[in-house]
């Protein structure tokens, strides 16, 4: 596999298993885990280990992988195979429910596994070559939103950016962090602001981790500061990434989004929202229906070891938001550029197939 980036792989598909850098970790320590079965790879997607909706993706697609390896030495035929991993496909899908490209990189694994015949071995590497294909494309597409999204940008833009929409969210570049990487590339960014994006804390501990590796510069801002920083003129763009899209632009992204919009259409600031057509759900009208999960109240109640919020008291932790489609400016993919209204643009893309 290639390494996009030089200094950490956010997933890749080791002989033992699917290796992940453990993002819970960051940025205190790098420290990699593998894992081994369909059901380790479960439990990194569902722990956060490995986050962000491209990166879920691949690593479900590598964890079915890891799980036909193990199972193809007992069982000699593939439809024997297919059929066993059945469950194991079911377990990864049930992990997180919000980011649509955990079920679209499942959703072609499955496809594989309807073709099978012969010996289990050839079924084996048909699912190796579809999972590495999953991870090469999102790499591919994440350059091409760079380049589509930094056009848009004017010389020495000021960026907000929200969560981490980075190389550790996807196969490596990233989607907002992706046009981010190219216009800093091209001359034409000034600097970043990051969102320290309660309660994961992605923007703080993991998108100022891989830009401060890029050195490309970036601060800190607590998600409270950002309406009074775009008063103040100090925000020329928001760009975010999405776990979905739905048909007429609605878009899913992480607790937090929906405000910044709010506070950038109220300012006249551009909001960009850059993602893959992976991410898009045309069984979708609109954003209404997507589900939004739920995490454990401890995410909000503790920050590591240390209570906060008091014995007893009722916490809500909705992981993610829906920006209206009315919202955004345009729509960063990595076939063009969408601008309102979405509904038509998003239907040329031709993604349906
Ligand atoms: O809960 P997370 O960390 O998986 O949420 C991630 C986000 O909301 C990202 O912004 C989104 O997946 C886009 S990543 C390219």
């Amino acid at each position: 596999m290639e390494r996009p980036h030089a200094a950490f792989d956010t997933v890749t598909l080791e002989r033992d298993g699917v290796r992940l850098i453990d993002q819970r970790r960051l940025p205190d320590e790098e420290v990699y885990v593998t894992c081994a079965t369909a059901e380790a790879t479960a439990t990194a997607i569902r722990d956060m280990v490995v986050r962000g909706a491209p990166a879920i993706g691949i690593t479900a697609a590598f964890g079915v992988v890891v799980e036909a390896r193990r199972l193809a030495g007992t069982l000699g035929q593939a439809t024997a195979l297919a059929a066993a991993l059945a469950p194991a496909v079911d377990l990864l899908a049930g992990t997180r429910p919000t980011a649509v490209n955990l079920f679209w990189a499942l959703d072609r694994m499955r496809r594989v596994l309807g073709t099978a015949t012969g010996p289990a071995a050839t079924l084996v590497e048909h699912l190796e070559a579809e999972a590495l294909e999953i991870w090469r494309e999102d790499l591919a597409m994440c350059r091409a939103m760079g380049d589509h999204g930094a056009a848009l940008l004017p010389d020495g833009c000021r960026v907000l950016t929200h969560c981490n929409a980075g190389g550790l969210a996807t196969a490596g570049y990233g989607t907002a962090l992706g046009v981010i990487r190219s216009a800093w590339r091209q001359g034409k960014l000034h600097s970043v602001l990051a969102d320290e994006t309660r309660p994961f804390l992605q923007g703080a501990r993991l998108t100022a981790w891989e830009l401060h590796k890029d050195a490309i510069p970036v601060t800190v801002i607590t998600d409270n500061m950002a309406a009074w920083l775009m008063h103040q003129g100090k925000v020329d763009a928001v760009l975010v990434g999405a776990d979905r899209v739905a048909a007429n632009g609605d878009a899913a992204n992480k607790i937090g989004t929906y405000g910044l919009a709010l506070a950038a259409r109220a300012h006249g600031i551009p909001f960009y929202v850059v993602f893959p057509t992976s991410t898009l759900d045309l069984t979708l009208p609109t954003g209404a229906s997507i589900p939004i999960e739920e995490r454990p109240t401890r995410e909000v109640t503790h920050v590591g070891e240390k209570r906060l919020v008091p014995e007893g008291v009722p916490v809500h932790n909705p992981a993610f938001d829906v920006t209206p489609a009315a919202l955004i400016t345009a729509l960063i993919t990595e076939r063009g550029v969408v601008s309102p209204p979405f509904g038509p643009g998003l239907d040329k893309l031709s993604v349906r197939s």
